[in-house]
């Protein structure tokens, strides 16, 4: 498979037509097969579907959502003041100390089909992630997050997401986040 056959749409109810798609994680086949079109309906989110046209058929590689976000600090909080100094001082956001939000579109969803696992098209979903939000110029956005499975930590991690805080470290899923600053021409 090459990777530059494969072609990024965006979900459209009256014309996508979705038969089957396995990730091996039930609630994320079940948001593309039942879910997806109700929430772009409703502008909850948007999916992007990754297709590889095979001769005369289309398959549905992998899948990703995207909708607005912030990252949010309460820094009478402690703990949570601690990160928002650290955050500010690496991200060098120094010229307003009042603010305590930031800008942000989350990857609401993502997943690859299992028999295309590991052939680099987790990665292609995260670059064309980024590409839409910087391609969105017109709106401030200054940092990508994801709710990442514990499985999938690693893989965000190589894609240079971070974690936020420590605060999730036990909880299923955890916040990362990715500032795309330099990635805006
Ligand atoms: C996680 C997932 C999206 C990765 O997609 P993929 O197409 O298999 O990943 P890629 O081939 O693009 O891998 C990119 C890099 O991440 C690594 N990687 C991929 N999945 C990984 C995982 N689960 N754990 C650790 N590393 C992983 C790859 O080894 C590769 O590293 P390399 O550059 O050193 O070779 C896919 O396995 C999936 O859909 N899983 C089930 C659903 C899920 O967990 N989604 C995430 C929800 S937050």
């Amino acid at each position: 498979m090459d990777l530059a056959d494969c072609v990024l749409i965006r979900l459209d109810p009256d014309e996508t037509s979705i038969a089957s798609f396995d990730c091996g994680d039930t609630d994320l086949n079940n948001f593309l097969l039942n879910d997806a079109a109700n929430y772009l309906k409703a502008r909850l989110s948007v999916t992007h579907i990754l297709t590889l046209p095979i001769g005369d058929t289309v398959q549905i590689t992998g899948y990703f959502c995207l909708l607005t976000d912030k990252l949010a600090f309460d820094p009478s909080d402690n703990e949570q003041k601690k990160v928002w100094l650290y955050f500010n001082k690496k991200h060098k956001i120094h010229f307003n100390k009042n603010r305590k939000t930031y800008p942000a579109v989350k990857i609401g969803r993502l997943a690859v089909a299992s028999v295309f696992a590991g052939k680099g098209l987790g990665r292609l979903m995260i670059a064309n992630a980024i590409a839409l939000v910087v391609k969105m110029g017109d709106i401030g956005c200054r940092f990508i997050t994801v709710d990442a499975y514990r499985d999938a930590f690693d893989f965000y991690l190589k894609n240079h997401f971070d974690f936020l805080s420590d605060d999730d470290v036990n909880e299923k899923t955890r916040l990362m986040y990715l500032d795309i600053k330099r990635l805006y021409p």
